[in-house]
């Protein structure tokens, strides 16, 4: 009913806008004003996590998109190399696993029978597994060691959006426990990222404020065949999930690429008019790859693409080639995607309704698939 969609048209309009209150109700009580993190509800042991030598994680589709980005942070900030993989590929290549692998089960609903297929896999190797879940006392918390559960509330649209955001916070929560508990690079980094992350639904409230140029875009590309999406880093997964909304949302053909492997062969596919969507990373810290995606507006540019640039509040070297420009706020690059997800949601809602389709429950999908 209208009521339970809080005045908006669409379930996945209200999550969207519920994202700043999801995201700081899944950092609400898990970092100490000192500054460090108490996951108390992780019951694995901190000698348990000390001791991992691998962190694998297994999700399908929009939450493994969250756990392509939490393997940036994992291996940045703890060292501990970590795989993220599709649970559905997962079991049937034998993977290596023993006690001293940790396994991350990230879903939403909780009920993915491939990602439960995969962490029983993973248990019977003897390894620990950890939840990041967004629904209390659902098959695959129950089944796992210890569960780090996402506040996002229930998502009732199909496309995941506010699950996903505090997917991200969770996975930077068990990022920076375990760079806490094994003394790893525990330095002004570590401590600036999570004052940063505590003040992020701040910024993801700043993003919503500025979408309505974002949504005027979209209903102008309504009869388009084709979006691609372009990232590097951790805004390739952003690219990733950008193009899965839109395949979901909007029925169009939309990949994500690795903005560095445009040369390798995605370059062919740019053709006049084509809409390109392009996460820049900021030019501080890594401005090797801020300049790189730069060249490959650039080249796109001059062969005929229409760009649609993301890029962070004060960065100039992108105004030249941006037919399109979106503002996002000054973010650690590693929790940009909290902010740069946001405008591509946005995009993929308003394109579904201008061409027709029907937002919450688009054709041929199930909120969660409990069949492999
Ligand atoms: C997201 O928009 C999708 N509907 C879908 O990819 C979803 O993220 C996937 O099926 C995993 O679901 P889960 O998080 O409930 O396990």
């Amino acid at each position: 009913s209208a009521a339970e969609k809080g005045g908006y048209d669409y379930f996945m309009l209200k999550e969207i806008a519920e994202q700043p209150k999801a995201v700081a109700d899944t950092l609400l009580g898990r970092i100490g004003t000192d500054g460090r993190l108490s996951l108390d509800e992780v019951r694995i042991p901190d000698a348990v996590l000390r001791e991992a030598q691998k962190v694998v994680i297994v999700a399908c589709g929009t939450a493994f998109h969250a756990g392509l980005i939490a393997k940036y942070a994992i291996e940045h900030w703890t060292r501990i190399p970590c795989e993220v993989e599709l649970a559905s590929e997962f079991r049937y290549r034998d993977p290596i696993l023993d006690h001293r692998t940790l396994v991350i089960a990230i879903s939403q609903s909780g009920e993915t029978m491939d990602t439960l297929m995969a962490l029983r896999h993973a248990r019977e190797q003897g390894a620990k597994v950890l939840a990041i879940c967004n629904t209390n006392g659902s098959t695959i918390p129950r089944e796992s060691d210890a569960v780090l559960y996402t506040h996002a509330g229930p998502e009732v649209a199909v496309a995941s959006t506010k699950a996903f955001l505090t997917q991200l916070v969770a996975c930077y929560l068990v990022a920076l426990y375990l760079g806490q508990v094994r003394g790893t690079k525990w330095g002004d980094e570590i401590q600036a990222v999570v004052k940063e992350l505590a003040e992020i639904g701040t910024q993801v409230e700043e993003v919503l404020g500025t979408m309505e140029p974002v949504r005027e875009l979209a209903r102008g590309l309504a009869g388009k065949n084709t979006v691609l999406f372009l990232g590097r880093h951790v805004g390739h997964p952003v690219a990733l999930e950008g193009a899965l909304k839109l395949k979901e949302l909007a029925y169009m053909h939309a990949e994500g690429f690795a903005a560095g492997e445009l040369k390798h062969g995605p370059i062919a596919l740019i053709e006049e008019d084509l809409p390109v969507v392009v996460i820049v990373p900021s030019p501080r810290g890594r401005s090797v790859l801020h300049d790189k995606i730069v060249s490959n507006i650039q080249e796109i540019r001059a062969r005929g693409a229409r760009t649609i640039v993301i890029a962070e509040e004060g960065d100039e070297t992108v105004v030249p080639y941006a037919d399109h420009l979106v503002r996002i706020p000054v973010t650690p690059t590693l929790l940009q995607p909290l902010v740069a997800t946001v405008p591509l949601q946005v995009f993929a809602c308003e394109l579904a309704t201008a061409r027709g389709n029907e937002v919450d429950q688009p054709r041929n999908l199930a909120k969660s698939v409990t069949v492999e």
